[in-house]
């Protein structure tokens, strides 16, 4: 099914009469750490409807990369089930594109080559290839730079790049790995608006993760609030406010008190900006 289907948006709308796309059901994934188990994620259950918009935040650590990873067929040692439209996953599928944090381009190929890749495992002629990219180039607002390589973009734009690769193969599902981290906040709005113009318009299933509370309260339809040691939910938030959504608004910022709450309860989550220091307690910070 070609993800820029109408009717996903409806299917969405009702999420009790349809079978969800993405299914999670007590996945658990432990790695050995010297010898030592040490378990990621516990006990994670999670179904996702066609066309919802789910965004996970949490701490840093608390196993959101892992659960991408393990969705888009890249580890599939873990415990549990994880179904998409039904049939179990056991490796890496057309239907679920993914972008992360850091663009992951290939600095020797233009923008067209890179969004290109996206379409390696399709069998199209070259002209529809073409076609194609030509398509998601100007989705993403790049018309005119089809041509340029990686170090020619700015970080705004080479994240557009690896946008529309995850896009290009028309999957159903769209996983964001904090794929507006680095930006600065100027751009990390814009790319925000800019994707959901395309989910508008194409109904895509996206799962977004996030650690910004704020930038998840502005996309996502369901917030999956993670607690870490071990990585498991601690809460599900849904998101009612219309779009586009008025990050100054009385609602909002009460939907950011109640998340950040959450996300602070147990003493473990760092501000984004912290977080960045890998690793380091915000006590051992001098701000
Ligand atoms: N390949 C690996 N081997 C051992 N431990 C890992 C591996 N990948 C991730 N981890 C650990 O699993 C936990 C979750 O990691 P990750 O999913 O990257 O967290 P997040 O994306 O939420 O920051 C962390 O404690 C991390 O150190
Ligand atoms: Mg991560």
């Amino acid at each position: 099914m070609n993800a820029f289907n109408p009717s996903a948006r409806e299917a969405a709308n009702q999420p009790h009469a349809i079978a969800p796309l993405v299914s999670f059901d007590r996945v658990g994934k432990v790695f050995s750490v010297d010898g030592q188990a040490f378990e990621a994620i516990q006990d994670f259950s999670l179904a996702i409807n066609e066309g919802e918009f789910i965004a996970i935040v949490g701490s840093s650590g608390c196993g959101k990369s892992t659960l991408l990873r393990l969705l888009v067929g890249l580890d599939t040692e873990f415990s549990g089930e994880i179904r998409v439209d039904g049939a179990p996953v056991a490796g890496i599928g057309g239907e679920r594109g993914i972008v992360f944090q850091e663009h992951r381009l290939f600095p020797w190929l233009t923008v067209a080559q890179n969004i290109g890749l996206g379409l390696v495992n399709e069998k199209l002629t070259q002209g529809e290839r073409a076609r194609r990219v030509h398509e998601f180039v100007q989705l993403v607002g790049l018309k005119g730079f089809e041509s340029a390589y990686p170090h020619q973009l700015s970080g705004g734009m080479a994240q557009r790049v690896a946008i529309a690769r995850g896009l290009v193969a028309s999957p159903r599902i769209l996983l964001l790995d904090e794929p507006f981290g680095a930006l600065d906040a100027l751009t990390r709005q814009q790319l925000q608006d800019e994707l959901l113009a395309i989910r508008e318009r194409s109904g895509i299933t996206t799962l977004l993760v996030t650690h910004d509370a704020e930038e998840a309260i502005y996309l996502a339809d369901r917030v999956v609030v993670m607690a870490p040691r071990p990585g498991r939910i601690k809460s599900v938030v849904e998101i009612e406010l219309p779009h586009p959504r008025q990050r100054t608004g009385a609602d909002f910022h009460r939907l950011r008190e109640q998340l950040l709450h959450q996300l602070t309860g147990d003493g473990d989550y760092l501000p984004p900006v912290l977080q960045r220091v890998e690793g380091v307690r915000p006590e051992f910070i001098a701000l």
